[in-house]
C-alpha cells in the first residue's frame, strides 16, 4: 500500500477516538505465554468490577471463544465474516452478555481463509477499526480486550491498527524476551505509519514459578530489559488451576476463585484499573 493510501484510509478512519473505550491488544507472536488466559480472565474481571467489557476473539484458533462460550451456543457468525463482509456489523456477530457485563465477538477457523481474502485488499489493515468505529456510534464499552493469534500477521496487524494499547504477556522462562523485541518494532512501525494513538500498555509475566531460581532471575531480567511501558508488579502463577478452567468453560473465578490463579488475575485486574486512576 503506498502511502497516500494509509494517509488516506487512516483520515476515514481518525473519528475513532480513544476518548473513553481503551482497546486492549493482547500480544506476543509466541504460543503458549498466557494471551488467552490474560485476555479471558481480565476481561471477566473487569467486568464483574461493572465495567462494560467487548472481548474479541482475531485468533483462528478461537481459544478465547471457547474457554467462554458453552459448545451448545451455536456461532452462526464470527471474527472472520466481520472482516471480510462490508455488510457485517460487530453487532451483527455478538454473543451479547455471555456474562454480565461482558459481550464476545467470537472466532472460528474461518479466520484462516480470510487472511489470505485480505491480502488482496487495499484497506486490508483497517478492518476491524472501521468496524469498531461503526459500533462506537452504536454503543459504547469502558473495555475493549483483543486477542490475538501467535503471529505478525495480518490479523495482528489489524489488531494493532484499531487498538489504543498493548499488553504483552511474557511467559516467565530462559527466552522470554524471545519475540518481545520484534513485536515491539511492528508497534513501532504501526504506530507510526497507520495508528499513531498506539501505546505499549505494559508486560505482564506469566508462568511464574516462585520455586525456582530461574523463574525469579527472568523476571528481573524482564524488569530490566523491557523498556516501553510499565512490568506490572503482579505475576500471573503457573497454577493448575488455570489450566483446567477452559475446559469447564469457566473463567478462573468460576471455576476456583479461591485458587492463586484468581487471586492473581484479581489483583492484576486491581492494579490496571487504579494505574488509570494514577
Ligand atoms: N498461569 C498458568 N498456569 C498454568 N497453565 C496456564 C497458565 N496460563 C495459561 N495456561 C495454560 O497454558 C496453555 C497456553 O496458554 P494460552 O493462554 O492458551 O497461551 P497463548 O494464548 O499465548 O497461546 C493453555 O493450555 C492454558 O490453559
Ligand atoms: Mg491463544
Amino acid at each position: 500500500m503506498t502511502m497516500t493510501a494509509l494517509e488516506r484510509a487512516h483520515r476515514s478512519t481518525a473519528k475513532y477516538s480513544t476518548a473513553q473505550t481503551r482497546v486492549i491488544a493482547v500480544a506476543n507472536q509466541k504460543g503458549g505465554v498466557g494471551k488467552t488466559d490474560l485476555t479471558v480472565n481480565l476481561s471477566c474481571q473487569f467486568a464483574a468490577a461493572g465495567k462494560k467489557v467487548l472481548l474479541i476473539d482475531m485468533d483462528p484458533q478461537a481459544n478465547a471463544t471457547d474457554y467462554l462460550v458453552s459448545p451448545e451456543t451455536p456461532i452462526e457468525r464470527s471474527t472472520a465474516d466481520l472482516l471480510i463482509d462490508d455488510s457485517v456489523s460487530l453487532q451483527d456477530i455478538l454473543i451479547k452478555e455471555c456474562r454480565e457485563n461482558l459481550d464476545v465477538a467470537p472466532a472460528d477457523g474461518d479466520l484462516s481463509a480470510c487472511q489470505i481474502r485480505l491480502a488482496n485488499d487495499i484497506n486490508m489493515q483497517f478492518k476491524l477499526k472501521k468496524k469498531l468505529k461503526e459500533m462506537k456510534e452504536e454503543g459504547d464499552y469502558d473495555y475493549v480486550l483483543i486477542d490475538t493469534p501467535p503471529s505478525l500477521g495480518i490479523l495482528t496487524v489489524n489488531t494493532l491498527t484499531a487498538a489504543t494499547e498493548v499488553l504483552i504477556p511474557v511467559q516467565t522462562q530462559y527466552f522470554a524476551m524471545d519475540g518481545v523485541v520484534q513485536l515491539l518494532e511492528t508497534v513501532r512501525k504501526v504506530r507510526e505509519d497507520i495508528n499513531p494513538e498506539l501505546s505499549v500498555m505494559g508486560a505482564v509475566l506469566t508462568m511464574y514459578d516462585r520455586r525456582t531460581i530461574l523463574s525469579r532471575e527472568v523476571a528481573s531480567r524482564v524488569r530490566h530489559e523491557f523498556n516501553e511501558g510499565r512490568v506490572y508488579t503482579t505475576v500471573i502463577p503457573v497454577n493448575v488451576r488455570l489450566a483446567e478452567a477452559p475446559s469447564y468453560h469457566k473463567s478462573i473465578f468460576e471455576y476456583d476463585s479461591g485458587c492463586n490463579g484468581a487471586k492473581a488475575y484479581d489483583a492484576l485486574a486491581q492494579e490496571i484499573l487504579s494505574c488509570r486512576e494514577d
